[in-house]
């Protein structure tokens, strides 16, 4: 990873000033590089070591901090990564400006490394990505969303990058087609659990430790897992505090809504369904050569579960 992050100093370089200021204080924050680490264990997992696997995880990591840095302006959030996010430190066209420019790097890095198929899968799925926040913010507010439409958006903002990262490993290891599905089921199973898993933290976790802060997705009205299946479960008087909630985006009712979903049993509900998904990513990383590498993709996709940041 040491190799990805020299790449990734470089190529933020900019004659700009504050393209360069922006852009190294979100990626120099940290971030757990799980996009890249995915590229490189499924390149690994089936043998490859090109040298272009470096450039390529650096091209996923900035995609995903585009995202970061648009999203935080869409939510209005102020921390990330232990820090004011980029918006509440640089202002709102900063951060989107910035994250324009992290999102045209980033393809001026995969024209570099000049593999059609490569370009077409991380091209796909920033366009997907896109689409998964904008349903997103179509269904903000709205307490009727059902698990499938919660799923369709986790898959498309979150997961689509992890599959695409895995499958972009496993194109530069000239993988077979089963191999190649293998690792594109792997990422989009760990990154559907991941998004869970982060949705449940948003409720449960300690923004100290996950460098954000808890009760966002209330704030901004998201119907995640955890208030579906709280609102599933509850008695009509529960439901309708949760539903004027996230009507409402009142976090003054955040302390009952984490109440609800606790002794409704809506965790472990949100937990088992990252559990199953966790599952399928294992599955289809025992399918993978067995090496240091695939182990290590096993071990994130157990280790996931116990995340707290
Ligand atoms: C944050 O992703 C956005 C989500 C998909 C929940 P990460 O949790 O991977 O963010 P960093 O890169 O480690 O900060
Ligand atoms: C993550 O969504 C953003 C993308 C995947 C594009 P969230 O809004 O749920 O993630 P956090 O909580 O801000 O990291
Ligand atoms: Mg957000
Ligand atoms: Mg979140």
């Amino acid at each position: 990873m040491r190799e990805v992050d020299r790449v990734i100093a470089k190529k933020l370089a900019s004659d700009v000033p504050l393209v360069a200021e922006v852009s190294q204080y979100i990626i120099s924050a940290g971030g757990k590089r799980l996009r890249p680490a995915l590229l490189l264990l499924s390149c690994g997992a089936l043998g490859c070591q090109s040298l272009e696997r470096h450039n390529l995880a650096a091209v996923v990591e900035f995609i995903h901090t585009a995202t970061l840095l648009h999203d935080d302006v869409v939510d209005e959030s102020i921390m990330r990564r232990g820090n004011p996010t980029a918006n509440e430190a640089f202002g709102n066209p900063a951060s989107v400006l910035v994250g324009d420019f992290l999102y045209s790097r980033a393809f001026q890095m995969m024209v570099e490394a000049g593999d059609m198929q490569i370009m077409r899968v991380l091209a796909n799925a920033t366009n997907i990505i896109a689409e998964g926040e904008v349903l997103q913010l179509m269904n903000m507010r709205n307490a009727d969303l059902d698990e499938a439409s919660y799923l369709q958006v986790i898959r498309s903002k979150t997961a689509k990058l992890f599959e695409a990262s895995a499958r972009v490993g496993a194109l530069l290891a000239g993988a077979s087609q089963a191999d190649e599905n293998a690792c594109a089921d792997y990422g989009q199973a760990l990154g559907t659990a991941f998004q869970v898993i982060d949705d449940v933290l948003d409720y449960t976790g300690h923004a100290d430790v996950m460098g954000k802060n808890l009760g966002d997705d209330l704030r901004e009205g998201k119907t995640t897992l955890p208030l579906i299946s709280a609102m599933q479960r509850g008695t009509p008087a529960q439901c309708a505090l949760i539903r004027l909630a996230i009507e409402s985006g009142d976090l003054s009712k955040l302390d009952q809504v984490i109440g609800i979903v606790k002794s409704t049993g809506a965790l472990e509900v949100s937990r088992d369904a990252a559990a199953q998904e966790a599952g399928r990513a294992i599955a289809a990383a025992r399918s993978l050569p067995v090496n240091p590498y695939s182990a290590c993709l096993l071990q994130l996709a157990t280790g996931l579960l116990e995340r707290d940041h």
